[in-house]
């Protein structure tokens, strides 16, 4: 079965096609990141209209690298929600109206569902049951994976996720868009960065919050808050100083998503865990991982760099393995519309 994936529910334009008996054959992305730049985050109606313009080179340059056509093509698999409606409606408008005239189904794919399940397209894939740490700009969560479709929710966030505790850190440091990448590479340029320098003469100590919570929940909008006020009394922020707070915003978030992944790992009794997600491409948050589990025992698996953050192949593989377990439900229609009560209608 050839799968085309189609990823629109944000700022990139994502296509792949996956083959479910030779993997992954072709992906291609484009990222809208340099034409949001300027307004310091995504403008919705700019990324749909962006998207418009992607989605049919992409398409074909997927099908040119795999050397197939549209009439290989056995199912259509597309990002269905949750995003941003415009973007949303671009991908999934292009997958039921390609799949009309090709009379194909297609497979509606939960965003994040993708980002759980693509760390399975690597090798030596992790196997069912596992922990996954789900961390992106929407969402911190960890999950108990126990096949596709079958999630059980172990810990939140009780307020920002994790990459948007990233991205307002960075505004706050006067970095552009989008702020964890950003935030990350000035962390580097810190003397805490040396492992030569000792924990005692780091400059700044910010709070790790929820640490000691006892549950499985996280709340990152308290960090952010303590970084606004050591940025306030640190006026004007040399590059210096913002290196350090970077370093110590990084060190403080990872620290804890390591503890609770941990603590996940250790109440449900599993030894694989699984990191997805734009800031599960952080290196530092990688190195506190691969230390933990290695003293536990445990494995950790993560998507290769690129498909940590949004692309068509989580979601030609997430829709491929709907459709092996044959849980997919085909149709044409769709909507985009998450919430629209009756009571708004007015007469004409
Ligand atoms: O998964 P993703 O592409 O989009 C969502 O579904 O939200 O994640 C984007 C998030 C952004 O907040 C971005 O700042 C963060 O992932 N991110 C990072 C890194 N790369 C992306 N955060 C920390 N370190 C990184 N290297
Ligand atoms: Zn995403």
């Amino acid at each position: 079965m050839l799968i085309l994936g189609v990823e629109s529910s944000c700022d990139e334009t994502g296509l792949a096609l996956y083959d479910s008996e030779q993997g992954l054959l072709a992906h291609a992305l484009h990222s809208q990141v340099a034409m949001h730049a300027e307004y310091g985050g995504v403008v919705p109606e700019l990324a749909s209209r962006d998207h418009i313009r992607r989605v049919l080179p992409l398409t074909e340059r997927v099908l040119l690298e795999a050397g197939k056509t549209l009439h290989d093509i056995d199912a259509i698999a597309y990002t269905q929600g949750p995003g941003l409606s415009g973007a949303l409606l671009v991908g999934t408008s292009f997958a039921a109206s390609l799949a009309f005239s090709l009379n194909i189904p297609t497979i509606n794919v939960h965003h994040l569902e993708g980002h759980l399940l693509a760390p399975l397209l690597e090798d030596n894939p992790p196997t069912f049951p596992f922990v996954a740490l789900l961390v992106s700009g929407g969402h911190s969560q960890l999950m108990r994976v126990d096949g596709v479709g079958r999630y059980q929710l172990l810990g939140d966030t009780l307020d920002d996720a994790a990459g948007e505790a990233f991205d307002k850190t960075a505004k706050l440091l006067g970095l552009g868009y989008p702020g964890g990448p950003a935030l990350a590479k000035l962390a580097e340029q810190s003397p805490c960065h040396s492992p030569r320098q000792a924990a005692a003469q780091r400059p700044f100590k910010l709070p790790r919050p929820l640490l000691h919570s006892g549950d499985l929940n996280f709340s990152f909008s308290g960090l952010k808050t303590a970084v606004l006020s050591l940025v306030n009394k640190h006026q004007p922020l040399d590059e210096a100083t913002k290196a350090d707070v970077a370093w110590e915003f990084q060190e403080a978030i990872t620290e804890v998503l390591t503890a609770k992944c941990m603590t996940a790992l250790r109440d449900t009794g599993l030894d694989s865990l699984v990191v997805s997600g734009g800031v599960g491409a952080n290196l530092k948050l990688r190195e506190k991982l691969n230390a933990a589990v290695k003293a536990k025992h445990c494995k950790v698996s993560y998507p290769r760099l690129e498909f940590c953050t949004d692309n068509g192949a989580m979601i030609a593989f997430a829709g491929a393995m709907r459709l092996q377990a044959k849980s997919g439900q085909p149709d044409y229609g769709f909507s985009v519309r998450p919430r629209w009560d009756l009571a708004e209608l007015q007469t004409p």
